[in-house]
């Protein structure tokens, strides 16, 4: 507009309007009295992936600032988390080739270097929350987190027992929580009760309700070295189209004892979190997945975003959709950036 257009206008540009939403956006101090959602550092869960092995830490090449850890380093990476405000660490093997077979055998052998790390975890950091994943693909050859026959499809009662041996062995070992990540039918309820007549029901259960056959998953596969070898998970994991489906499966998973219900991927399925936050009253997750955490350090990488902004923005979206607990791998910088 030329400068004395503007001029003009200027003259009569008191609208009469009282309804102004921007009184409540004109300071740092007025908008943070209008802020309806606040990240704090005790929502997030943060994930860690563990290594054979002593005095040994690698980077993850696709999740820049994301470790592979030796127990002992572990334990040292878990007292900074939680003296950033940190309540809950997810526990991941690496598990080496030579050790994995077609039935995941090393997923239940007493010992192993989870059940090792949640024992050395809880004797020096007895205040964290540890949670660990069942699933078996760390275990298996074929990458599939079950059993699978000729055709190479996962058979799922086989695979619960199996599941419900790994979440016993884990409870012995002291895990707080375990976090079945496979999409069997009925593992909630047959870990709830394998637990219960061993003498664990104060185990919880925090079951990855809806999971989705994401693409978002390849990081981490490269990060613990579970790629799969056949197929894909889409006669288990959830196919992205559906909700509805979501939220049976949670409803179900809710009903066998579950006590806390997670939504994975978590930025491309807000809906998702939002319907099962009207749906359900038990505490909601969200897993922010290697994908999406690896999406947006590419981006910084290149100079195209601000990986802090960004991260910051997401992880909020993900609490204002609905979910209350957020895994996400960059807790401990997230944490800190919340504190500044
Ligand atoms: C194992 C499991 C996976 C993730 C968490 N638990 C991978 C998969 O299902 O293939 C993915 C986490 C991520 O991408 O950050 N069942």
């Amino acid at each position: 507009m030329e400068q004395h257009l503007v001029e003009q206008e200027r003259e009569n540009a008191h609208l009469s309007i009282s309804r102004r939403l921007r009184r409540n956006r004109k300071s740092p101090a007025v908008r943070s009295l209008a802020r309806e959602t606040r990240l704090h550092p005790s929502d997030f869960v943060a994930p860690i992936f563990l290594l054979e092995g002593e005095g040994n830490k690698e980077e993850v090449p696709s999740m820049p600032g994301v470790f592979r850890y030796t127990v002992d380093q572990a334990i040292e990476e878990v007292k900074e988390l939680y003296d950033a405000g940190i309540r809950a660490v997810d526990l991941f093997p690496v598990v080496p080739p030579e050790r994995k077979d077609s039935f995941g055998s090393e997923a239940i052998r007493p010992g192993n270097l989870v059940l090792t790390a949640i024992e050395k975890i809880k004797q020096k950091i007895p205040e964290i929350c540890v949670m660990v994943d069942v699933a078996l693909d760390p275990y298996t050859d074929h990458g599939h987190d079950g059993l699978i026959n000729p055709e190479g499809i996962v058979i799922n009662d086989l695979t619960v027992r199996l599941l419900a041996k790994m979440s016993l062995l884990a409870a012995q070992a002291g895990a707080d929580v375990v976090a079945p990540s496979d999409m069997m039918d009925g593992r909630v309820a047959y870990i709830r009760q394998s637990l219960d007549e061993k003498g664990y029901e104060d185990t919880s259960i925090l079951s990855y309700g809806a999971k989705y056959a994401s693409s978002l998953y390849g990081p981490f596969r490269d990060g613990i070295g579970s790629s799969l070898k056949i197929g894909d998970k889409k006669t288990y994991q959830m196919d992205p189209a559906n909700v509805r489906e979501a939220l049976l499966e949670c409803n179900m998973d809710e009903w066998e004892g579950a006590d806390m219900l997670m939504v994975k991927p978590a930025l491309a399925y807000l809906d998702v979190i939002t319907k099962l936050r009207e749906q359900s009253d038990l505490p909601i997750a969200a897993y922010q997945v290697s994908g999406e955490y690896a999406m947006i350090m590419a981006a910084a990488e290149k100079g195209w975003l601000d990986a802090d902004k960004v991260l910051m923005e997401t992880l909020l979206s993900i609490k204002r959709a609905g979910a209350s607990i957020i895994f996400t791998y960059a807790a401990k910088h997230a944490a800190a950036l919340i504190s500044r």
